[in-house]
């Protein structure tokens, strides 16, 4: 990152208690509800902060001064130009699966891969782990992960199966990953709400939510669960984009297919989570099984880029194409 594009995410106010008018008091306020860093608040709704007993005035006062400090105002179109340019990309490790995605996973955004059952959205998932530590020059982020598990696969001896065909060191790798897994929708919610510390602290560079709708879909059932489902379910994908914006990291997040209800003829699968997931994932990619044991990625939706699919290989190695070595 240059100097130029860096000043977008430089924090003028370090700690909380930098802020105009924040003493201890609304200090430990805001932590408790899980705005720990200036990054944060600057990604707050004045409702937000006045429901942990916050006076409205203080809470536009505090929003206002974290969002100058972050420079989130409004911005001309050379600048957004700008902008965008501290985006960054994330390799996957697959040559061809980068040039899928216009040269890996973004920065400041969600990315959703969505397929069957043993389609290899876990395997990604876990190799974007160790990539993402990898130096800027190839194609890493130079920072840790944050993984956040609902189905109880991830496995350090796959990291460590795959550190080394990107020539890292298996127990350093792992120790740049932090790991939790959530037992539940409302226990998923709140580890992401307290996250904000632990990305900074960390310098995370990608989330994963390995799945993201597992845990709502299993525990609302039925009809009149459905909107009060998409709801939670959408204010915590709206959390998840604004920890990628807050610190600039990747997001990636895994999705289960339904069959759809009204194809008679072929097999036709939809991804969970209806439009709240559509709305909120930038980026989606479907995995299907195909011939001799191949996977294929599929990109469905991305902002800027045109449809099209590559495939893949899950190996003793991680997630390989046909270009890679
Ligand atoms: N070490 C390995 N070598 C080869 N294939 C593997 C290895 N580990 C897992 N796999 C394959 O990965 C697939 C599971 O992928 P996974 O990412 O867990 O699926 P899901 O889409 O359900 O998350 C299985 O087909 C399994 O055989
Ligand atoms: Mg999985």
């Amino acid at each position: 990152m240059s100097s130029e594009q860096m000043e977008y995410y430089k924090v003028k106010y370090q700690a909380l208690e930098d802020l105009p008018g924040v003493g201890p008091a609304t200090a430990s306020k805001l932590r408790e509800i899980g705005f720990k860093t200036v990054e944060v608040v600057a990604t707050a709704t004045t409702h937000e902060l006045v429901s942990a007993g916050i006076g409205e005035a203080t809470a536009e006062k505090l929003i206002t001064a974290a969002r100058k400090s972050m420079a989130i105002t409004f911005v001309r179109g050379d600048e957004l130009v700008k902008l965008r340019s501290s985006m960054r990309h994330l390799t996957t490790g697959c040559v061809s699966l980068d040039r899928l995605l216009g040269g890996g996973i973004e920065s400041q955004s969600i990315t959703e891969f969505y397929g069957e059952f043993g389609t290899g959205k876990s395997q990604i998932c876990q190799q974007l782990c160790v990539t993402v530590q990898l130096p800027y020059e190839r194609g890493g982020l130079e920072g840790g992960a944050l993984y956040i598990d609902t189905e109880n696969t991830f496995r350090p001896e796959r990291i460590e199966q795959i550190a080394p065909r990107f020539d890292l060191d298996p127990d350093e790798v792992l120790k740049k990953i932090i790991f939790a897994e959530a037992y539940t929708s409302n226990h998923q919610v709140v580890l992401l709400e307290n996250a904000d510390e632990v990305i900074k602290e960390n310098n995370i560079r990608l989330i994963v939510v390995d799945s993201v709708t597992s845990h709502f879909r299993s525990e609302y059932l039925g009809r009149e669960m459905l909107a009060p489902r998409q709801q939670e379910l959408n204010k915590h994908l709206h959390k998840l984009i604004r920890l990628s914006r807050a610190f600039n990291t990747s997001v990636v997040v895994t999705n289960q297919v339904m069959a759809q209800p009204d194809a008679f003829f072929a097999k036709v699968v939809r991804p969970v989570g209806g439009h709240v997931m559509g709305h909120t994932s930038h980026t989606r990619i479907f995995l299907r099984k195909g011939r001799n044991n191949l996977r294929i990625a599929k990109l469905v939706v991305s902002p800027f880029l045109p449809e099209g699919e590559t495939p893949l290989r899950i190996t003793g190695r991680g997630v390989e194409g046909d270009e890679d070595i």
